[in-house]
């Protein structure tokens, strides 16, 4: 078992990749804390833990609240004693706007939930890795955060700075014992499209010369393959770096 009495908050963790890996950490031997804003989703994940001999409990929690992260954190803390891995993986789409078409508040919600929710919860486990002089943090970036069209402006300026804060932790903290990276997935078979809500057509359609490259989609289990990864020591000289998962797409 290669997370062994290892504790592990998931955000995102009611579909989708985020579900995918909180199941494999937990039959990896963590115990794992399934956060969602989604309650319901999160504890059909946690049923599905327990029913292969894991231990979990399920979370309300709207990352975009910094009062949500601290007590998802604090409950971590009082349940299970401390954190050691945390996944920043819950995440929402733009709808492919270029920049002309941005609206304020759909900049803003994206960025609440993409970008600062990796910013928050990092600040508030670092107290607890710095006193333990260990810590994981994997942050759920894209492709979109390496390239400039694999979705709308907004989404992918969110995920570049997801790639920018996860380089800049890691460095920061490495003398500490805290590693942070990212992963980079291509496309993937999750719940994602519903929360887009109105295509921008235009947009859309300037990325779809570069969709058509990507080989295949990708299954969630494959992404939580590499979190397992970076969860665990086997990769204890990764750091402040992101793994991209993507079946070569972005090669090309
Ligand atoms: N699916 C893809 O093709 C793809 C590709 C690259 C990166 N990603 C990233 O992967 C991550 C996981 O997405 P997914 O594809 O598994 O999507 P998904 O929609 O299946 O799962 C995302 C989960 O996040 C939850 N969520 C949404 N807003 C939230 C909030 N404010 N607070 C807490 N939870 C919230 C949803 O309820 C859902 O359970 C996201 O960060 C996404 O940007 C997805």
């Amino acid at each position: 078992m290669r997370l062994q009495n290892k504790v592990a908050v998931v955000t995102g963790a009611a579909s989708g990749m985020g579900k995918a890996i909180a199941i494999l950490y937990a039959k990896e031997g963590a115990k794992v804390v399934v956060s969602d804003l989604n309650l319901e989703g999160a504890n059909t994940t946690v049923e599905e833990i327990k029913s292969q001999g894991g231990e979990a409990f399920a979370i309300k929690t709207n990352v975009a609240s910094q009062e949500d992260i601290d007590t998802l954190i604090d409950t971590t803390v009082s349940t299970f004693g401390t954190v050691d891995i945390l996944v920043n993986n819950a995440g929402i789409m733009d709808n492919f706007e270029p920049a002309g078409d941005i609206e304020d508040d759909k900049w803003e919600r994206i960025f609440a939930i993409n970008t600062t929710s990796v910013m928050r919860s990092t600040r508030k486990v670092m107290p607890i890795f710095l006193a333990k002089q260990k810590g994981v943090i994997v942050n759920i970036a894209s492709a979109g955060g390496l390239n400039g069209a694999r979705a709308g402006a907004t989404y992918t300026a969110s995920k570049h700075a997801v790639v920018g804060f996860t380089k800049n932790t890691g460095f920061m903290y490495a003398p500490q014992g805290v590693r942070c990276n990212a992963i980079a997935p291509g496309g993937v078979e999750t719940n994602i499209n519903s929360s887009m809500t109105s295509i921008n057509e235009y947009g859309i359609g300037r990325t779809q010369a570069g969709m058509a490259l990507s080989p295949r989609f990708g299954k969630p289990e494959e992404i939580a393959q590499v979190a397992l990864f970076l969860a665990s020591d086997e990769s204890s000289f990764v750091n402040g770096t992101v793994i991209t998962a993507d079946s070569g797409w972005t090669s090309y």
